[in-house]
């Protein structure tokens, strides 16, 4: 199935020059939003042995992070913007094309032992899945590797992650 046909080119959104990859339209088709999962699925369950937790950050990632946690048999943690989370948080700060940008996991989510593979839509700059990383690492959990739907190449995000296994399903 092509998914990248299902996936919507938005010129100059959110500002001049980005090319925004719209995400709505692959999610509204019920053909694309089951093989999309499906697929993920499948390539974690190849790739990755035993995950016990799937990170998924705010927002994108939740939509695609929980059917997978659901389908590997795993937990979801949510990683959220600020002040979101109810309980103590561990946080982390990262820095955005102008100034930066923060980023919170409830404190006893995870811990030592746990396996844990992290899940975003889409890689850009690879600010957000650093930080989420140092986010994951810092309680101690074992860093499987990260799933993404999109990559934008070119954009050095890859070079920005620990040194284990990036899944992708489409590149730009
Ligand atoms: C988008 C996307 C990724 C991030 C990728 O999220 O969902 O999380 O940008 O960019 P990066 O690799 O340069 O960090 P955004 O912050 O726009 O928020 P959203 O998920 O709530 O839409
Ligand atoms: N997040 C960061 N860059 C993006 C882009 N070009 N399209 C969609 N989401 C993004
Ligand atoms: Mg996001």
């Amino acid at each position: 199935m092509d998914l990248k046909s299902l996936i919507r080119d938005i010129p100059d959104f959110p500002k001049p020059g980005i090319l925004f990859r719209d995400i709505t339209t692959l999610l509204r088709n019920p053909d694309g939003l089951r093989h999309t999962v499906d697929t993920l699925t499948q390539q974690c369950k190849d790739r990755f042995d035993k995950i016990d937790y799937v990170v998924g950050m705010e927002s994108r990632g939740f939509i695609f992070g929980t059917p997978l946690a659901y389908q590997l048999g795993a937990g979801f943690i949510p990683v959220r913007k600020p002040g979101k989370l109810p309980a103590a948080v561990c946080r982390v700060e990262y820095e955005l094309e102008y100034g930066v940008d923060r980023l919170e996991m409830h404190e006893d989510a995870l811990g030592e032992g746990c396996r844990v593979l992290i899940v975003d839509d889409l890689i850009a700059t690879g600010g957000t899945a650093a930080a989420t990383a140092q986010l994951v690492q810092q309680t101690g959990s074992e860093l499987l590797g990260f799933a993404f739907i999109i990559e934008l190449q070119g954009l050095g995000g890859r070079e920005k992650l620990p040194d284990v296994p990036i899944l992708t399903l489409i590149e730009y």
